[in-house]
């Protein structure tokens, strides 16, 4: 069975998909079974770990940043950056092209607790627990 918000890779032609609504099916792509991608957690010294800044404004609303520390060419870069809520209920993505400056800014009123997960086109999925 799949879980809200996974990461389901053909590796044939590279197609991902991310699961909206949890199913009990098997995801086939090009006559073959899909498969989850591992979520590994970033470490600070990684160049997948997130570097969050929050700022906070008078009226509640806050302004998130994250960065990271990672090289954006043809050859390697990240894909997507994401904002994921611990209650899954919210997220915010930005998608990026190669050259790229790799950050995502965002607003939210957000209390609910993030951690922010990345897909790079060489390594994968990772996470990084945050306090925002
Ligand atoms: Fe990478």
């Amino acid at each position: 069975m799949t879980q809200k918000l996974e990461l389901y890779r053909c590796e044939i032609c590279n197609n991902l998909v991310e699961i909206e609504h949890e199913g009990m099916g098997t995801l086939v792509c090009c006559n073959e079974d899909m498969h989850l991608v591992k979520e590994n957690e970033a470490m600070p010294e990684n160049a997948h770990f997130a570097h969050v800044e929050k700022k906070e404004h008078e009226n509640g609303e806050k302004t998130i940043t994250v960065k990271f520390n990672h090289v954006m060419n043809h050859e390697h870069h990240i894909e997507f950056i994401e904002a994921i809520s611990k209650d899954k209920k919210y997220t915010k993505k930005k998608f990026l092209d190669e050259n790229e400056t790799p950050e995502m800014v965002f607003k939210c009123h957000c209390n609910e607790g993030f951690y922010i997960r990345l897909y790079c086109n060489k390594d994968g999925a990772w996470t990084t627990k945050t306090e925002i």
